[in-house]
């Protein structure tokens, strides 16, 4: 597929993107700064400025495109990460103004020049726990798509109103439009950095439920929502099917989750961060652990 990728040179979207040339797919990063690698083609651009990304959109990736002589070719595909990334980096205003307005330009060029699938980042912040004043706990375990999303942040505010504004284009186009609520992203060589640490001590994780997702699932999980049609308006959890530490879950409810009802028995390494909304209608299967880098 023809892709534009948006923050494609952040932390998530590089591997999302090697995972996505690797299956065929053509990718034009649009970011503020360039992604080097071999393959991808690069437009500087601001998600906040409408008429650059309606420029991006309806423009070529590469000088082969002139060739034909037939026009720009329409994209098949948007896959959309560009942000900022979480509170504490810019003004809690900052972070909410681009978030949502990039998004709104983002899903507003798509659907107007009309790339009928969508995929946005979307965040495990929005169920409140994350970056929450203090211990909030989840109303209920495992986490699934239904569990309220009531944050007090702005970035997680800022996905929440993201969901809604994608959910409101959809109606409008009826075209594919798929949130991703991402866990914590894990790149191959944090598992020998970070996981001894998780593993030392489990509370570290609580504020992401103590699940985490390997950034190269990451991508498998946006090529599969690239090749499944006809879903509408969905969200989806993204995360790995154990917990980020040895704890089991038994261990880590006694200790962090007394009097949070369970909706169903679960596996002693389960994640609480339940995938089986994408495993089920999209086939998602994630291939990665933080096992396979540390033997405890
Ligand atoms: N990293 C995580 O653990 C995590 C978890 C949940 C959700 N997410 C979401 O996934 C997406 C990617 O996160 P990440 O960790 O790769 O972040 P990142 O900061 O590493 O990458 C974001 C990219 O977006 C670009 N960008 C920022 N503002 C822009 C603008 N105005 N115009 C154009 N490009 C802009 C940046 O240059 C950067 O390359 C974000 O939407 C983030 O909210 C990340």
């Amino acid at each position: 597929m023809r892709v534009l990728f948006t923050g494609g040179s952040g932390k998530a979207g590089r591997h999302a993107v090697a995972y996505l040339l690797a299956k065929g797919h053509r990718v034009l990063n649009l970011d503020k700064m360039p992604l080097d690698l071999e393959g991808v083609e690069n437009r500087i651009a601001d998600i906040t400025d409408a008429g650059q990304v309606y420029d991006v959109m309806s423009g070529y990736m590469g000088f082969d495109e002139l060739e034909p002589g037939t026009g720009v070719p329409r994209f098949d595909a948007v896959v959309h990460f560009a942000a900022v990334p979480r509170i504490l980096l810019t003004s809690d205003n900052e972070c909410f103004r681009v978030n949502t307005m990039g998004t709104y330009n983002v899903i507003d060029a798509a659907v107007k020049f009309g790339v009928r699938k969508v995929i946005f980042a979307s965040s495990e912040t929005t169920y409140g726990v994350c970056f929450a004043d203090g211990e909030r706990k989840p109303d209920y375990l495992p986490v699934d798509e239904d569990h309220p999303t009531i944050p007090e942040d702005s970035y997680a505010m800022s996905k929440v109103l993201n969901e809604a504004t994608a959910r409101s284009f959809q109606r409008r186009s009826g075209f594919d439009i798929y949130g991703l609520r991402i866990n914590n992203v894990i790149e191959p060589h944090e598992y020998l950095q970070n996981f001894p640490a998780y593993v030392a001590d489990p509370a570290i994780r609580r504020r992401n439920i103590f699940a985490y997702i390997d950034a190269r699932d990451l991508g498998q999980m946006v090529d599969r929502c690239l090749r499944v049609d006809g879903l509408g308006y969905q969200v989806f959890n993204v995360s790995n099917d154990n917990h980020s530490v040895a704890a089991t879950t038994s261990d880590l409810i006694g200790r962090f989750y007394a009097g949070v009802p369970l909706t169903r028995q679960m596996a002693e390494d389960e994640t609480f961060y339940s995938n089986g909304k994408a495993k089920r209608l999209l086939g998602f299967d994630p291939q990665h652990s933080w096992r396979d880098y540390l033997k405890v």
